[in-house]
């Protein structure tokens, strides 16, 4: 949840700690915070936002050619300056910033307060630069051949720690890193100017492509002359280092004034480019479906969407049972699992935690994992025994938009591969170029934002669908409430009468997702909602006259949910701008959910 990012070489390090932490905003942003090292330790942090902490904490003016930043989305403890990050020992000599959860912070703060430690936050966090402090004054971390004390100091206190954790740590007196990841992202980045670490690797593109994903329970060391690589039992060893294929500008906004926008512009491309795979790969995933006994699809939010709008094509075009579970209910299911299970976990950022411990779950069964995710070099690409990439490029809004759509695209992949034609897929996902750049055109965004002003001071929008159009009401539900604050809601249009309609007065707007092929009984649903009152908007490739708006959309058959969701995604954009809201960042959200 929180943005992680550190540099130490030939430059000052402030302000590219300044540069890189702004590249991480998005990760999580209710407060940020630097360490450098010079000839003493110089913290600076505070509430806020980077832009407004930047001049007000003077970020910039810290000296050092090593440094520590962080952004802070607050799990444990509020957000007060106090809680932000770096935390420091009772000295003040070590700083140490962290993303993820510490488990057994409480037994390790209490034994510490015992031994005379104080503590300045309320944070699980803090405990690490004290449990350093403690090793390096017991001798704990007393030097030897292959590390000086204070990297002795650190790994031992890595070596404690129960739970998910990126750290870095730095000390007074130090011209170095210490770093680990646990169940945390944690990346590393190889320039001439020096080494760099981040959360994942859009923060230091500007400076690098050349990248090192650490593998689980990696120890780092960086100082000027270079980086070196440990395992858990710091033991020196090897990693390989990739290029980022994405270029700086496409994890910038370009000429957009949101990445949410950019993102949801980029969508007749990025649905291309979800289809290009190693269809070898494909093709023997389709196989493991066919010889698998049970199959899962375990996401969350967005991402389960797509799964379950997976799962009806699966049962319609593939004739083929399949499950879906949000991964943080998974746990109700393990019992299932057997090593003829095979488990789809898909995830964009590939960090969700509740993915990754369904994940590690269903391998101790002996199940075998297939991975959907954006991120190349995630938690989640390297912890399956298969992986597929959506290729959609850094997706940087916390909205899942593009990333969604790709998602549904490889559903659909699969589905057709199952079919034993994969190419389908293919061409069809090529029909819809025009389609998708019609419907993110700036004139179907002015019609769309007349409906936001229209709907932009409501306190209730539902939407219905039946089957296919069910999945794109939820997604499209989430877009709207999480992006304008407005308490949105998706029904099946068969469950109207079951107690929703309750819900309906005059006045209230209710979407209503319409396709082909089940138009006549979501049209009855929608004459049910009219005759209370309420006030339609039709999703459709033709205007009924029970819709009161009508949204025109061409009808996709299986591929509607990619299509039907597009302008739903514009009109949650237009209902937050609207509302003066910043959609790249909704309150109390964060890109990655990398705490349970
Ligand atoms: C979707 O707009 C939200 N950002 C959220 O529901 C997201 O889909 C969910 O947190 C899953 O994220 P993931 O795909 O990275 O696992």
């Amino acid at each position: 949840m929180c943005g992680i990012f550190g540099y130490v070489g030939s430059e000052n390090a402030s302000p590219i700690l300044a540069r890189g932490l702004k590249n991480l905003e998005y990760r999580g942003y209710d407060s940020v915070g630097i360490a450098t090292v010079s000839t003493r330790l110089e913290i600076r942090k505070g509430v806020g936002k980077i832009d407004d902490a930047k001049e007000r904490l003077r970020l910039e003016e810290a000296r050092g050619n090593v440094g520590i930043g962080h952004t802070r989305w607050a799990t444990h403890g509020t957000v007060t300056a106090e809680n932000s990050h770096p935390h420091t020992d009772c000295r003040d000599e070590i700083a140490i910033i962290h993303n993820g959860i510490i488990e057994n912070y409480y037994e390790i703060k209490k034994r510490l307060l015992e031994r005379g430690h104080r503590f300045s936050s309320e944070t699980d966090s803090e405990v690490i630069a004290h449990l350093i402090e403690d090793n390096l004054s017991n001798r704990g971390g007393a030097a030897s051949s292959n590390g000086s004390s204070f990297e002795h100091a650190c790994v031992r206190a890595f070596q404690e720690l129960r739970g998910s954790f990126a750290v870095l740590a730095v000390r007074q007196g130090e011209d170095k890193i210490v770093a680990v990841r646990k169940d945390s992202p944690l990346v590393v980045g190889l320039a001439e100017n020096g080494t760099f670490f981040a959360s994942d690797v859009a923060p230091f593109l500007e400076w690098t492509k050349d990248v090192v994903y650490l593998e689980n329970h990696d120890l780092v060391v960086a100082d000027r002359a270079g980086v070196r690589f440990f395992d858990q039992d710091f033991a020196e060893v090897k990693r390989p280092v990739s290029t980022v294929e994405w270029d700086l500008e496409e994890a910038r906004k370009g000429n957009f004034d949101h990445f949410m926008l950019k993102e949801i512009t980029e969508q007749a491309e990025t649905i291309q480019r979800a289809c290009v795979q190693d269809m070898a790969v494909v093709e023997r995933i389709a196989s493991m479906i066919r010889s698998g006994f049970g199959v899962f699809f375990i996401a969350c939010g967005s991402s389960y969407h797509a799964c379950l709008t997976g799962s009806y094509l699966f049962s319609k075009v593939a004739n083929l049972h399949v499950n879906v579970v949000l991964a943080s209910e998974f746990e109700n299911y393990e019992h299932f699992l057997t090593d003829r299970t095979l488990v789809f976990a898909v995830s964009q950022s590939g960090e969700t935690a509740d993915v990754l411990e369904a994940v590690r779950a269903a391998k101790r069964r002996g199940s075998r994992v297939v991975s959907i995710t954006n991120v190349m070099g995630s938690s989640l690409s390297r912890e399956g025994d298969e992986l597929l990439l959506m290729n959609s490029g850094p997706e940087i809004c916390v909205l899942s938009t593009k990333t969604y759509t790709s998602q549904v695209v490889m559903m659909a992949l699969l589905v057709c591969s199952l079919k034993g034609d994969p190419e389908e897929c293919v061409q069809r996902v090529k029909g819809l170029y025009m389609d998708i750049y019609n419907l993110t055109s700036r004139s179907m965004r002015e019609r769309l934002k007349d409906l936001a002003r229209d709907l932009a001071g409501k306190d209730h929008i539902y939407m219905i669908g039946r089957g296919l159009q069910y999945t794109t009401a939820l997604e499209a539900a989430l877009k709207v409430k999480e992006v304008s604050y407005i308490h949105t809601e998706a029904f099946a249009g068969g469950e109207l009468k079951h107690g929703p309609l309750a819900l309906i007065e005059e006045g209230t707007p209710v979407f209503v997702f319409v396709s082909r092929d089940n138009e006549d009984r979501i049209v009855s649903n929608a004459q049910e909602v009219k005759a209370r009152g309420g006030f339609v908007i039709g999703v459709s490739d033709w205007n009924s006259p029970v819709f009161d708006r009508w949204i025109k959309v061409p009808d996709c058959g299986d591929l509607n949910p990619v299509i039907q969701a597009i302008p739903m995604q514009v009109l949650a954009y237009e209902l937050a701008i609207q509302k003066n809201l910043d959609p790249d960042k909704p309150r109390n959200l964060a890109k990655s959910v990398t705490v349970l």
